[in-house]
């Protein structure tokens, strides 16, 4: 399907290079905006772009903290609007605009003003750095997905270690922890992202977790479509079901990410808990208390452990 590699990230695939770029002690890479960590490849020359952009009443955006099933996400929105199957040609990062990223697939403003309707946009800016300013001012229809953050908060590590494309963090748990809990990972503090998002909820946002994908997988999608305007049959569902499976994806050539060099792990467990096996109990303590004083009046309802 792809006919060769996009190479691993270096800064020279930005448009200046590594200017700006910040290298820490424990190896982590990344630029400041707006006062918070952003990976290397989010220029302030693409931001710029991503807040401009205008959105149409077709357009269809989605937008994460990093690792909260957004690639999940995407996978059933490209099958909902293409009636259950894949396309037949690109591959899954292919069809999506990331306008806030010059690597791995930038696209230029002509490209992203001529691409069909609906068109498909990605984005991991908290709400005050969203894409053309956010769903308050803008036509068309958001979805935000969120994860339970001990469960982000491992993904994360696994995600932006050792890789050149990612934060190249080089460093232990308990670091990745400390940074994460203080909001010093790239896209900033976890908490000031889903508590942003959900503070004000216009009707065309739509809120979701990673959570009541894996655990209500018929009802989630159900109102995924409801909210796009999307007949969605039986049939459908259950092809979509089959083709944004954790195995499907991770076999498939269409979303497997194997076109980008040392992507190839990017499916990893795909499962609600797996911070048990990393956090202690005096970390679980420690997230806990914050969940507390931050979450206590978000709308998301997080699933820790099931049984
Ligand atoms: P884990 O690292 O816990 O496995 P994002 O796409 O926002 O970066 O999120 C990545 C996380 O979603 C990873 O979590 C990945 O394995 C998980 N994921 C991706 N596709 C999935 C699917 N089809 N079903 C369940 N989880 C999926």
């Amino acid at each position: 399907m792809t006919e060769s590699k996009i190479p691993a990230y270096n800064d020279g695939y930005n448009e200046n290079g590594s200017d700006g770029i910040e290298e820490a002690s424990d190896g982590y890479r990344f630029r400041k905006l707006s006062g918070r960590l952003m990976p290397p490849y989010v220029t302030p020359l693409r931001y710029a772009q991503s807040r401009d952009v205008q959105m149409l009443d077709s357009d269809i955006s989605f937008c994460s903290f990093p690792k909260s099933g957004s690639t999940w996400l995407s996978q059933i929105l490209l099958l909902l609007i293409n009636g259950g199957a894949n396309p037949d040609k690109g591959t899954l990062r292919q069809h999506m605009i990331w306008m806030e990223a010059s690597w791995p697939f930038p696209k230029s403003l002509d490209v992203v003003d001529s691409m069909e309707s609906p068109r498909l946009f990605k984005s991991h800016m908290p709400i005050e750095m969203a894409l053309g300013g956010g769903p308050a001012k803008q036509a068309g229809k958001f979805i935000y997905i969120a994860r339970n953050p001990k469960d982000v908060c491992v993904s994360y590590f696994h995600f932006e270690t050792e890789k050149a494309w990612a934060g190249n963090f080089n460093c232990s748990w308990d670091h990745w922890f400390e940074r994460f809990i203080s909001g010093q990972v790239q896209r900033g503090s976890w908490f000031d992202h889903v508590v942003g998002w959900q503070r004000e909820i216009p009707s065309n946002l739509l809120l979701l977790t990673y959570e009541d994908l894996l655990l209500k997988f018929d009802n989630t999608v159900v109102k995924i479509a409801e909210f796009l305007g999307i007949k969605l049959t039986k049939k459908m569902l259950r092809q979509i079901e089959k083709n944004s499976s954790f195995d499907r994806m991770r076999a498939s050539e269409f979303a497997n990410m194997h076109e980008v060099e040392q992507l190839g792990s990017f499916y990893r467990k795909g499962k609600i808990g797996s911070w048990k096996e990393h956090f202690s109990v005096s970390q679980n303590d420690r997230m806990d208390q914050l969940i507390s004083e931050h979450l206590h009046h978000v709308a998301f309802d997080f699933t820790y452990e099931t049984d």
